[in-house]
């Protein structure tokens, strides 16, 4: 068996292996799909979920010094003024004048080989016109402007201005809005933080790269309430954290770059940002930010709110608007990085093999329990019972009879199942009575185990 792990994944590696085993689907494909929106099938729903729960694990439940919340999507419109989002959420856009497409400039000018980083919209546009840069259909292009990322809705029958909101563009500000309520209710001792998980929109002008850019999406944030003084400690040590989950997830650390924001292209709100960046095949990318976002969402939400979101020590002292930092991770991002570092070829028995070497504890799968022969009641009897006992114990479980057993192999490989449980004839008597095979993924070596004992060597191996 000879691993190929330094192959190149290509991202048609990924997005043909999401849709041929259920992970990931275009959304609405019936109609024809709808840009910038995907969703998830049985196996990427699962995924996702295992990525969550890990998550919420490591930068939630197991910490002392943090709360979790759930806040609605849909929020009063002045959260947004207050945020600076009505005023300042925008991305570069330019029109080919004769199709009127349009394209997100920074973009264009990237696959034209001119790096943006640090222009002013002006500058970006002029480079156009220099270096007669042409839409991507070869046309000439127009004015270019600021266009603002939210989608605006109306909220309840009525059609005019006060009944303006818009999908949230960040989990973040339901955190801000509800810091008074966690403290009046909690009474925590700063630093303290709130993490949330939940969904987010912008309507991103050239959605692209598969789950990379999208127009819905998932995030997974803290904000995390220090005293000024200390904000540069506790930035280090939630970059430990995201290092450790980067870590845990199997994410090689020769493909994240952690990338330090200049002045000019860091968010309205932000002292200090880096961006974890991975190398994906499309090039190194966000796959997440953290940002020092002082204290900025706190104050201008008591300005505009009217509501005191000072922070009072309990052994006295001056009150204070606390300072924030900030880990936001996109669920997306990150589910497309650990299946491009877990998708593997070799070759076994001189066959071409493809299989997801995805941690254990993140595999959609756990266990997958067939019979040997399905034609055999005897050993499909005694499967079931197997399978039911595991799924008890173990939850994701899955049931697979389908083709012949290479088959289910190479099946259960590609979507990352760390074992299959085999029932044969040997299970029903003799001296190997009361066992199964059990084979490993990465090593495809197959072991016999007791029944009695396949919950806790599945855990454990
Ligand atoms: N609260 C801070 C914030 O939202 P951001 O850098 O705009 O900061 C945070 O977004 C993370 O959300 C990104 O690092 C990325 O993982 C994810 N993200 C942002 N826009 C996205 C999009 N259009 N599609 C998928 N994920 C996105």
């Amino acid at each position: 068996m000879s691993d190929n792990k330094n192959k190149l994944v290509s991202m048609e590696d990924i997005v043909s292996l999401c849709k041929r085993r259920g992970f990931i689907f275009q959304g609405s494909e019936i109609y024809g799909g709808l840009s910038g929106t995907y969703d998830y099938g049985p196996l990427g729903v699962q995924l996702k979920r295992n990525l969550i729960d890990l998550w919420w694990k490591m930068f939630v439940e197991e910490r002392e010094d943090m709360y979790g919340l759930d806040a609605a999507i849909l929020m009063n419109q002045k959260t947004w003024v207050a945020s600076g989002h009505v005023d300042t959420f925008n991305d570069p856009l330019i029109e080919d004048i004769e199709t009127k497409q349009r394209y997100r400039l920074d973009h264009l000018l990237e696959d034209n080989g001119v790096d943006s980083e640090g222009m002013t919209l002006e500058q970006m546009a002029n480079t156009v016109k220099e270096k007669d840069i042409k839409s991507p259909s070869g046309n000439k292009l127009g004015n270019a402007a600021q266009f603002n990322l939210m989608f605006k809705t109306q909220i309840g029958p009525v059609d005019d201005e006060s009944s303006t909101s818009y999908l949230r563009p960040e989990t973040a500000q339901g955190i801000f809005v509800n810091f008074k309520n966690v403290v009046d209710t909690f009474y925590p001792d700063l630093p303290f933080g709130i993490g949330q998980v939940g969904k987010a929109f912008r309507n991103e002008i050239s959605p692209r790269d598969f789950i990379f850019r999208l127009r819905e999406m998932e995030q997974m944030e803290v904000e995390y309430f220090v005293q000024p003084s200390v904000w540069e400690d506790a930035f280090e040590d939630w970059r430990n954290t995201i290092n450790n989950f980067y870590e845990v997830l199997g994410l090689p650390k020769s493909k994240i770059v952690e990338h330090e924001i200049g002045d000019e292209d860091r968010a309205h709100y932000s002292k200090r940002t880096i961006d974890f960046e991975y190398e994906f095949p499309f090039g190194r990318k966000e796959l997440m930010g953290l940002a020092y976002r002082t204290d900025y969402d706190l104050s201008k939400h008591q300005e505009y709110s009217g509501k005191n979101l000072e922070y009072r020590r309990k052994d006295g002292g001056e009150a204070f608007v606390p300072h924030v930092i900030e880990p936001s991770m996109g669920v997306e991002r990150l589910v497309l990085a650990v299946l491009h570092s877990a998708y593997t070829e070799d070759e076994v028995n001189g066959e071409k093999r493809v299989y997801l070497k995805l941690p254990a504890n993140i595999a959609p799968v756990k266990v997958a329990v067939s019979p040997l022969l399905k034609n055999k009641p005897e050993l499909v009897e005694k499967a079931r019972e197997v399978y039911k006992m595991l799924k008890k114990e173990i939850g994701n479980v899955m049931w697979d009879d389908n083709g012949n057993i290479g088959k289910r192999y190479r099946r259960q490989d590609e979507i990352g199942t760390p074992y299959c449980v085999v029932i044969d004839f040997d299970t029903l008597e003799g001296e190997k009575e009361g066992t199964v095979t059990v084979r490993n993924r990465d090593t495809t070596e197959q072991k016999r185990v007791n029944i009695a004992e396949l919950a806790e060597f599945t855990d454990q191996n």
